[in-house]
Order: structure tokens, then sequence, then C-alpha cells
């Protein structure tokens, strides 16, 4: 879907634009690079940098999809003109009985942590999902991701379970998969 463009404040001052990812060359070269850069700057994502293997054709493609769908919420973050991260909303699953079920995820390039984005961006998609149609928004964090969890505590998220050894990294350790989800419509 698209949706309208948002301005806030962050905490140094500065201001962000969050905004529909476009299907547009520029944007899917932008956003390849970003992936790569943040699966190279923390663990707690799900791939290895050298699992993404998107070109600009088929990140175009996706995006193309994106914005197609009423359910798909997919958005960058510009900060000075550059991409400071992207953010999500997709459906669990298409079939009635799930269909109020959206998967929210968030990744920002480092040097952006800790300015406010995250609270900002969340504030702004649960918007968007809540409008969408969604009810409830849910996502898994890799154990020890505690500023992930602790941003998505402030924003009102809590923890339902754990998936035990989500993860295995290539040096053979082992991290559960804490499970945290937000009612949209008020009623816990
Ligand atoms: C997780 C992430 C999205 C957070 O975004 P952010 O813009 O830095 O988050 P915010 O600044 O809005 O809020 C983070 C909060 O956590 C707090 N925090 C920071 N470091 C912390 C830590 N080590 N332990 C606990 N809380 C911490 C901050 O103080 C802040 O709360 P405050 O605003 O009340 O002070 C960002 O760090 C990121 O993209 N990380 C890499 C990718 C990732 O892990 N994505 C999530 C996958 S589930």
């Amino acid at each position: 879907m698209r949706f309208d463009e948002k301005r806030v404040t962050l905490k140094d001052g500065r201001t962000a634009v969050l905004r529909t990812a476009e299907p547009e060359p520029e944007v899917a070269q932008t956003l390849i690079d970003y992936m790569v850069q943040t699966a190279e700057e923390t663990p707690f994502l799900l791939r290895y940098p050298d699992e993404i293997h998107y070109t600009i054709e088929s990140e175009t493609a996706f995006l193309e999809n994106a914005v197609a769908d009423p359910r798909i919420i997919m958005m960058t973050v510009m900060v000075d003109g550059e991409a400071a991260g992207c953010a999500s909303v997709n459906p669990v699953g298409g079939v009635r009985r799930i269909r109020h079920r959206g998967s929210l995820a968030i990744a920002l390039k480092r040097k952006y942590w800790g300015l406010g984005i995250g609270s900002k961006v969340i504030g702004y998609l649960s918007e968007l999902a809540q409008a969408a149609g969604y009810e409830q928004l849910e996502l898994g964090v890799i154990e020890g991701n505690d500023r992930a969890k602790s941003l998505y505590e402030k924003c009102g998220f809590t923890e339902t379970g754990k998936q035990v050894d989500a993860i295995r990294y290539d040096d053979g350790t082992y991290a559960d998969e804490i499970l945290m989800i937000r009612k949209l419509t008020g009623k816990e």
C-alpha cells in the first residue's frame, strides 16, 4: 500500500521522513545496500550478509507487489537524504482465521540507533496497520537484543513465549526467539 509521508523530529533535532518504499530502481539499490549493511552490523537479524542475493530487478518487483497490496506496508526512513532504515508490516497469512494478524519488522543502520527513530516508526506503522484492518501486531526478537526488546515494550508489546533455539549461528551456538504481541484493538 501507499501511505502519506510523515516527518518526525529525532532526539538530536534532525528530521526523519517516513515514506512508502517506491518500486524504483534507485530505491531498490538503496534497500539492497541497506540490507547488506544491517546484516553486517548486527547479529540479531535472520540473514548473514552473504545470504542477500537480491537484484535491482527482483527488489523492484518485490516493491511493486508491496505497493499494490493493501495489507503490505513497506516504509523507508530517510535522514538527510540517506536511507537510515526500513520497517514493514506484512500479513501473517491470507486466510480468514489469521487475517487479523500482522507481522512487524524493523532494522536501522547502526549510526541511526538511539535517536528515537524506532519509537516513531512503530507508532506510525501501528496507526497504518490499524487503518488497514489489522487487530494485532506480532514479532520475534532474538534473545540478547535488549535495545529492540526495550523499544517494543515501550511501544506496548508484551512477551507471549519463546521459540527455543530458533537461531543457529555459524559457530554452532543457538539463541531463542522471544515472541511478542501488541493488540491494536484496545483489548488485551
Ligand atoms: C532495534 C532498533 C530498531 C531500535 O531502534 P532505535 O531507533 O535505536 O530505538 P529508539 O531510540 O526509539 O528506542 C530504543 C530504546 O531502547 C533503550 N535502549 C537502548 N539500548 C538499550 C539496551 N542495551 N538495553 C535496554 N534498553 C536499551 C533506549 O534507551 C530507548 O529507550 P528510550 O527512548 O526510552 O531512551 C535498532 O537498534 C536496530 O535497527 N537494530 C538492529 C536491527 C534489529 O535488531 N532490529 C530488530 C529485530 S527484532
